[in-house]
């Protein structure tokens, strides 16, 4: 059935067709389980989103950079205080990288806090003879190989949201608790990322930065009174996937009547789920949250078009990040049609570039890969293709750890193939680590100091 936009509900969503679903083997018990979702507390709040959505205007009119990153699948089994700081002091290595050697402020979007579900090409995997449901995430099913762990259960919903609200907390605590404070600077380089060619550049803007804190203060300056300098404005994003859990999260906000889906501030469509008559487009364009929205090599001019009055109808600047992941081979042919397209029509869609999902390939050792050199490749070509069309580069959207992981190939400590085994943990794709993702913090600000604005 076709729904016009003033009949939206946060069901409408169930009349479309969907695709990437899990097949639940027991409906009656995932209907248990959003039934008493929906009783739960939000887990952001609406004015939270609509501060985000006023920051991604600012990148919209290339005032500011969005730097979106985080796991490529957060684990059950992996849920640690430790791993969460460090991940986060990434995330904050890079901000002051990026935001010191270009000027640009930085919004920072974790893809964390419930960033549980994936997407698969293939529903089944095949290994020695034996074939099992794909894994699909730890909302859905276990990512061990056997029939019992693929198994989809509902329970895991309930899961997804108790490691949701234990992370969050945890980094409202760390974000607004002093730890992202500007003066703990040096703390956020990690030890052995600190011995790194880039661990020691960073090292050496720190030291700026503290020296023009105790310069301020010795000004007379506050520094405690100022809350840009003690803590950071940090957001949550995961891809809007298994929509009875987004749709158990949703609700409606008292201040304006809108609908936001509360189960992050942020939230983006993948590539797999964008069809224009879909369940995921008829759900996310019914919440008021800021959205993304990934652009795969398959997108036609026509069709982003469409999907864009769809989901931002008004044309409202920071609604919809556009998420380029075209692959380093084809960026520069197949994105240019789609910048200029919009940029004629006038919209205000901004433009982020995710150089990862495009430049993914599996070594003979069967371990899914990528090469830091295609992922710096795709972003300087999408930089350049921003100046040629004088429309702006507004973000990076990466998949990272602060971990010492040996996933990705090269960067600054050559990780090669038969390094990849040392240390491989993530449960989908290949992470940045600590060290690969300041190295491209770096390299980005370079872009960005270089970008000419007309
Ligand atoms: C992802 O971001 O993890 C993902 C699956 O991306 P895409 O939809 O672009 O393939
Ligand atoms: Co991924």
């Amino acid at each position: 059935m076709e729904t016009t936009s003033h009949e939206w509900t946060p069901s409408t969503w169930r009349q479309h067709p969907i695709s990437q679903s899990p097949t639940w083997p027991d409906l009656e018990h995932l209907a248990r389980v959003e039934r008493e979702l929906a009783t739960k507390p939000p887990l952001v709040f609406a004015g939270e989103a609509r501060r985000l959505q006023e920051q991604l205007a600012q990148v919209a009119m290339g005032h500011a950079f969005l730097l979106q990153a985080g796991d490529c699948a957060e684990s059950f089994d992996e849920s640690s205080a430790d791993s969460i700081r460090d991940k986060l002091k990434v995330i904050l290595q890079m901000a002051v990288a990026l935001t010191y050697a270009a000027g640009v402020p930085v919004i920072k979007v974790g893809r964390i806090a419930g960033q549980f579900a994936k997407p698969r090409t293939d529903e089944y995997e095949e290994r020695d003879g034996q074939r099992f449901e794909a894994f699909r995430g730890h909302i859905v099913n276990g990512d061990a190989f056997n029939a019992e762990a693929r198994r989809p259960d509902p329970e895991r919903l309930l899961g997804a949201y108790h490691q949701s609200v234990a992370t969050l907390n945890l980094l409202r605590a760390f974000t607004t608790g002093g730890f992202a404070a500007l003066s703990r600077v040096h703390v956020w380089n990690q030890e052995f990322v600190a011995n790194s060619l880039e661990g020691k550049r960073y090292e050496a803007i720190a030291d700026e930065i503290e020296r023009a804190l105790k310069f301020m203060k010795a000004c007379g300056i506050d520094l405690h009174d100022d809350s840009a300098l003690q803590g950071v404005d940090f957001y949550t994003s995961h891809e809007a996937l298994i929509l009875p859990y987004e749709e158990a999260l949703t609700r409606r906000d008292s201040l304006t009547g809108d609908w936001y889906d509360c189960s992050a501030h942020m939230l983006w469509i993948g590539d797999r789920t964008r069809q224009l008559d879909g369940a995921h487009l008829d759900f996310l364009r019914g919440v008021a949250n800021p959205l993304g929205l990934k652009v795969g090599p398959s997108m036609g001019v026509d069709e982003l078009r469409q999907i864009c009055e769809i989901l931002n109808p008004t044309n409202a600047l920071g609604r919809l990040t556009l998420i380029s992941r075209m692959g380093h081979e084809r960026v520069s042919e197949l994105l240019p049609p789609l910048v200029e397209a919009l940029r004629d029509d006038g919209r205000s869609e901004l433009w982020t570039c995710d150089p990862m999902h495009g430049n993914t390939f599996v070594t003979s050792g069967g371990l899914k890969t990528r090469r830091f050199d295609d992922v710096l490749s795709e972003t300087s070509q999408f930089f350049m293709v921003h100046q040629n069309l004088g429309t702006w580069p507004g973000g990076l959207h990466i998949e990272l750890t602060g971990d010492n992981v040996t996933e990705c190939l090269g960067g600054g400590s050559g990780l090669e193939v038969p390094d990849l085994d040392q240390h491989y943990t993530s449960i989908c794709d290949p992470r940045l680590n600590a060290t690969q993702s300041l190295e491209m913090a770096f390299q980005v600000a370079e872009l960005l100091r270089n970008f000419q604005r007309d």
